[in-house]
């Protein structure tokens, strides 16, 4: 079965055509529309420490994959006011790497690691001391002459994202003061999204046309922004330029993308299940070969969502197929009398 994963346009991941992000990222925290519980407690958290004149506590942000887990960690450092240094775990090779940035910092800096479940373990093991003492103890040269050196850093804010918090080791986790998950937004939530970048881009976009760009982007505000653009091409030359909800249907039903925002991919994998597993149960590892994709960007990338609409569970031995997914392929269930 050959599927085309690179250039989904419902792709959570960050492509380059998603650069536009960078101008329509909110800088304050009351600019940042939706996960309304992490806004308010992070801002009596800002609000205290600023009072205090003190650092922000460690903040760790989990969730899946372009829900603007970046975005409010420099939203974060931008309400503090202070310095935001961006790196991630892979980034981070050796400790050294991590080292030479938090030396670097200045009191008060928020240091943000992306992907941080996937720090390598020495350099895990620097950022502990780092987190804990603000200070690390780095080997200056090799064999006998071979002397350790306690640096002692300035008091910082580490800001951790994860798609995975599952995967953080214990201590790491420990670590961190303030724990938050995002969520998957809502249609409306999603929908003043649109608006707002339509506002930001200079794309006549009305209401309904928001709407329905919101409910195909599977809760995902990269995924909405993307959208906005795509569909922009297909309004001005088809629709006279404004994004409808008429316009937005005739873009997206051309992208492939059905009205609750499944590509060919998504119907691909719940197709697949049905047809050679009886709808499940399936195990991770099976779905995963059967579609030719690993087991964790099932689990962080197609799964959040399948689950969300009710499409998908997951149970104790493997993921099954839900009734509301059969109704919308239009597949009879097993089973069920079909009547008339
Ligand atoms: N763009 C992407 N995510 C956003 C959010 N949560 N609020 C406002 N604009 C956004």
């Amino acid at each position: 079965m050959e599927m085309d994963f690179e250039n989904r346009m419902v792709t959570t991941e960050y492509i380059p055509e998603d650069e536009a992000e960078n101008s329509l990222r909110p800088r304050a925290l009351a600019e940042y529309i939706g996960q309304e519980k992490v806004k308010e407690n992070l801002s009596v958290f800002i609000d205290a420490a600023k009072q205090r004149g003190d650092v922000l506590d460690h903040v760790l942000l989990y969730g899946p994959p372009g829900l603007g887990k970046t975005t409010l960690a420099a939203i974060i450092a931008n309400e503090m006011g202070v310095n935001f240094r961006i790196t991630s775990g892979p980034a981070l090779e050796r400790p050294g790497d991590l080292a030479a940035m938090l030396t670097n910092l200045d009191v008060g800096d928020v240091l943000f690691i992306d992907e941080i479940h996937r720090l390598p373990r020495a350099v895990e093991e620097i950022l502990y001391p780092a987190m804990e003492d603000f200070a690390i103890d780095i080997m200056n040269g090799k064999g006998q002459g071979a002397m350790s050196i306690h640096l002692p850093l300035p008091k910082f804010t580490l800001i951790g994202a994860t798609t995975r918090a599952g995967q953080l080791s214990a201590p790491l986790r420990d670590r961190f003061g303030v724990i938050s998950r995002l969520e998957l937004y809502t249609p409306e939530e999603l929908a003043l999204i649109v608006r707002r970048s339509a506002g930001i881009l200079d794309i006549p976009c009305d209401e309904d046309g928001a709407l329905e760009i919101a409910s195909r982007c599977r809760g995902t505000p990269r995924i909405a922004n993307r959208m906005l653009k795509r569909v922009r091409d297909f309004a001005q030359i088809l629709n006279g330029g404004v994004i409808s909800a008429a316009a937005a249907q005739t873009a997206l039903d051309r992208l492939e993308v059905d009205e609750l925002g499944l590509d060919m991919v998504d119907r691909r994998m719940l197709t697949a299940m049905i047809d050679h597993y009886n709808g499940g149960p399936v195990g991770l590892d099976t779905l995963a070969a059967v579609i030719g994709e690993e087991a964790v960007t099932i689990e962080d990338v197609y799964e959040p969502y399948l689950m969300q609409i009710g499409f998908l569970s997951r149970t104790p031995r493997g993921r099954v197929v839900l009734p509301a997914a059969y109704a919308h392929l239009g597949i009879p269930q097993p089973g069920q009398q079909t009547f008339g």
